[in-house]
């Protein structure tokens, strides 16, 4: 058949044009990336990441061989600095990417204005709540590490399958970054159908553990993110109330640095490390399920040498790859992929619209593994469970992992369905045996949706004690009709007051 031959031929030639005559283009990437090496997200480690996409996507010979990126690394000190440097800079000739902030009040004002200015954004960060609201104000945000929103999947996956029904929320506030408080309003707007308490306290104070666990009486799981030696205060003032007895279910969050709880973290080496490592019997760990593959043993090793060329010393473990190291690198590979397919399509560079769009909604391959974005822009993520397996040696493993990306449970040998199960409080629920059962879907559909931005319409306690204020929310399912009152509320989540509500 001579007419299909034309054609192949033609493809054929089409496609050795594609290969030896990549599309080229000069991109100016604008890098927000804090000095101070105590973010795990500083310049001196998430630099050579990006460096390190950029030369690979100059040298693979690929495709994408034809874009120069121009990377301008910016300071950003997790207040304002990155929104004026932004100004200042942009008076000339604006950026075609920004790569940053990762702190969330930061983040905030970059990304409005680089909405506005139809400049794409990727950010590791940016993890609250608020940043889910890709119609206005943060259009043109990416989302490059699992959000908040996307760890409270797992919870609710895990409540929807052992039939919890009520939590306290239980964080130390720094009034200033706001980790913690972001965390858990991340699980606090997803549990909707939950009967949710929330109780803060604040940075500087001395933590009355006996106010907390007066508080947890009437709930039967309890979700903490706070310091390593505050969580150990905690679980040793439960487990002498006899508390850690199955009777209720601990939580910590821990995304970033979960090696240093799920092990020995009980230990200090005082009188206490005995009850401790009961206590923490009853404790489990969320944290990020990280993944490798061949290539990231590379990269892995070039993050480390290029530290140690750097001669950083105030910077232990900078050399190790976290998740924002790996985001930004990603980032890289998503905007390039993007931008290949807008161009090709017949669209400039600036169009940020455009090529912001063809990120999201797609699946591709990041340095330590397959990286899929949802149709919101915001990455799905894979979070880990980890628990005690060996009281007596108190070591901790992975019992379960939670893949977001088809919202299912894989539940791993280690997993023990006894030491999630309420004891003494509700009958055990009939119990599948099946070992990778996937949990949570239909749950979690409705619940992304209706997920939208609803923090505080609660009644709101203050009770003051000592010389501190320890806030107490609930919310209950009827509270959630207001929507109206919600949508006023928007802006709180990301400027966010909520103890102030
Ligand atoms: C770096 O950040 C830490 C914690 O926020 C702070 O204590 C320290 O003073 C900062 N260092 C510099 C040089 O700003
Ligand atoms: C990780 O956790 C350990 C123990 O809590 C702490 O000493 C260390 O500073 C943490 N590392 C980072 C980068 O936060
Ligand atoms: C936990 O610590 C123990 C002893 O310190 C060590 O033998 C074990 O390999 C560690 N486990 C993990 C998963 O790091
Ligand atoms: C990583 O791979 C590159 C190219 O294949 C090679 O030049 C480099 O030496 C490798 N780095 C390490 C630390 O093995
Ligand atoms: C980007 O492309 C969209 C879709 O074709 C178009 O509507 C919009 O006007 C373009 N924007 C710019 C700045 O060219
Ligand atoms: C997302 O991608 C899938 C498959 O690639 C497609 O079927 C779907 O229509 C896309 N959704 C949106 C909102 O673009
Ligand atoms: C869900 O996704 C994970 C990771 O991609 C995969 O390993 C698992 O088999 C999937 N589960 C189902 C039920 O599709």
């Amino acid at each position: 058949m001579p007419h299909s031959h034309t054609v192949c031929v033609y493809f054929v030639m089409a496609l050795s044009a594609a290969v030896t005559n990549p599309i080229t283009e000069d991109i100016d990437v604008l890098v927000f990336l804090p000095q101070n090496n105590s973010y795990l997200f500083s310049h001196a480690r998430v630099a050579p990441a990006i460096l390190y996409a950029q030369r690979t996507l100059r040298t693979d010979g690929g495709r994408f061989s034809g874009f120069h990126f121009n990377v301008h690394f910016e300071k950003s000190d997790c207040v304002n600095d990155a929104i004026f440097v932004l100004v200042d800079k942009s008076c000339g000739q604006k950026p075609d990417l920004i790569l940053g902030p990762v702190c969330e009040y930061e983040a905030a004002a970059v990304v409005r204005l680089a909405s506005h200015w139809d400049v794409p954004v990727i950010s590791a960060g940016a993890l609250a709540a608020g940043f889910g609201n890709k119609k206005s104000e943060y259009s043109h945000l990416t989302r490059i590490a699992p959000s908040y929103g996307k760890m409270a999947e797992t919870f609710i996956a895990m409540f929807e399958h052992f039939t919890w029904k009520s939590a306290l929320l239980l964080y130390e506030d720094d009034k200033e970054e706001r980790n913690c408080y972001f965390t858990l309003e991340g699980v606090y707007h997803q549990m909707i159908d939950y009967n949710i308490k929330t109780y803060a306290f604040s940075q500087e104070d001395r933590l009355d553990t006996e106010d907390v666990l007066h508080n947890i009486q009437d709930t039967e799981v309890v979700i903490m993110c706070m310091g390593a030696d505050k969580i150990r205060e905690v679980m040793l003032a439960a487990h002498r109330r006899r508390l850690t007895s199955g009777n209720y279910m601990f939580f910590n969050v821990e995304l970033f640095n979960a090696s240093s709880y799920g092990n020995g973290s009980w230990k200090r080496g005082d009188k206490y490390d005995n009850d401790a490592r009961q206590a923490y019997a009853s404790l489990n760990t969320l944290t990020l399920l990280r993944t490798v593959k061949p290539e990231f043993e590379n990269f892995s090793m070039e993050m480390k040498k290029s530290v140690e060329q750097a001669g950083l010393h105030d910077c232990k473990d900078c050399g190790s790859v976290n998740m924002f190291v790996e985001g930004f690198h990603d980032a890289m590979l998503l905007y390039a992929v993007a931008l290949h397919e807008a161009m090709k399509n017949g669209y400039s560079k600036k169009n940020g619209t455009v090529i912001t769009s063809r990120m999201w909604n797609r699946t591709f391959e990041g340095i330590a593994g397959q990286v899929s974005m949802d149709v919101n822009g915001d990455r799905n993520g894979d979070f880990s469970l980890m628990s005690m397996t060996n009281v007596e040696a108190g070591t901790y493993e992975v019992v379960a992992n939670y893949f977001g990306v088809n919202g299912t449970f894989q539940l791993l040998p280690a997993f023990n369905t006894d030491h999630f199960t309420l004891r003494g409080r509700h009958k055990a629920q009939p119990e599948t045996t099946d070992k990778s059962c996937g949990l949570g879907v239909s749950a979690l559909t409705g619940v992304i949706v209706g997920a939208v931005l609803g923090t505080a319409l609660l009644i709101a306690f203050y009770f003051f004690r000592k010389n501190y204020r320890i806030t107490i929310e609930r919310r209950s399912r009827s509270e959630e009709g207001d929507t109206g009152k919600h949508r006023q509320l928007r802006e709180d989540s990301i400027r966010s007051n909520f103890s102030a509500a």
